[in-house]
């Protein structure tokens, strides 16, 4: 059998600066399989950000494995790529759109030819063809954040990891951009993990959901999302399904908000 895209194992992160050690992360195991888009829920400093650092080799691990495609990560690993919540400090100011996106097709050793075709594909797929010689402070954030999600799909990542990327734009984009998630997803074949401390977004968006314990984190549930290949903001999220699937990941995060580490204390708080 071949190895999973990723693989975490016995993961376990305790920060240990000046002043207490901080365990944000107690034990963690999951995988997750070539091709995957798996969003990760749980309460505010939980662990969910340290985690996304851990897998893209930004942290190391106190304890336990990363590995990609059966590699240990010990540092960033060339086939993934990392959209953070700050598109604001993510890009570049001085550079132009279109340099912002070449710039990771630089360092990765690609041909002038090809980075400009990389760009081009990648600016339209996010609906930003004609935008590519303003800078980024010219653009608004949902726009933004449109170029930080170019830059990660021009880079033809094995695995693609977005640490709440939308928590700063209005809701309506939010839904443009969840959709474009989606879309990238489906045309490149990309493995995604997606952090989101939204519960409707990881379910509109997964197709597994990974729901985090408080601090230190353990995993509480791998709830799967049947829900298909087809999403639509209106029809998905009124389904019977989602309405099933947002309630349940709604109780488990409030159970995990009062500190319920396991699903056999889940079940005994909520029959108590
Ligand atoms: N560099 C650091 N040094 C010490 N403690 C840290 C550091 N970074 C994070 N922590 C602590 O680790 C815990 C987990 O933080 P983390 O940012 O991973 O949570 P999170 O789930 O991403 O939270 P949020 O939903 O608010 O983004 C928190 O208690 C946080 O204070
Ligand atoms: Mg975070």
């Amino acid at each position: 059998m071949s190895s999973p895209m990723l693989d975490v194992r016995a993961l376990n992160k305790v920060y240990a600066g000046r002043g207490d050690p901080v365990e944000a992360i107690a034990d963690l195991s999951f995988q997750v399989s070539d091709g995957e888009l798996v969003c990760v829920v749980g309460p505010s400093g939980a662990g969910k950000t340290t985690l996304l650092r851990c897998l893209a080799g930004l942290l190391p691990a106190t304890s336990g494995d990363v590995a990609l495609a059966g590699e240990p990560v010990t540092g960033p690993p060339q086939g993934m790529a990392v959209v953070l919540q700050e598109y604001g400090r993510s890009l570049f100011p001085w550079m132009t759109v279109a340099q912002n996106v070449e710039l990771p097709l630089k360092e990765k050793g690609v041909a002038r030819g090809e980075r400009s075709r990389l760009v081009g594909e990648a600016l339209e797929a996010v609906g930003l063809a004609d935008v590519g010689r303003s800078y980024p402070w010219q653009l608004s954030g949902g726009m933004q954040q449109r170029v930080a999600i170019a830059r990660a799909a021009a880079y033809e990542p094995q695995v693609l990891l977005m640490d709440e990327p939308f928590a700063a734009v209005d809701a309506q984009t939010r839904f443009e951009l969840e959709d474009l998630v989606r879309a990238l997803w489906k045309g490149l074949g990309v493995t995604v993990v997606f952090v989101t401390h939204d519960i409707d977004e990881a379910i509109y968006l997964g197709e597994r959901v990974l729901v985090l314990s408080a601090r230190p984190t353990v995993l509480l549930e791998d709830v799967r999302v049947d829900l298909g290949a087809e999403r639509d903001q209106l029809e998905t999220r009124g389904a019977p399904e989602f309405a099933r699937l947002r309630t349940h990941v709604y109780e488990l995060v409030q159970q995990a908000k009062l500190g319920v580490r396991s699903l056999a204390d889940a079940r005994l708080t909520h029959a108590g």
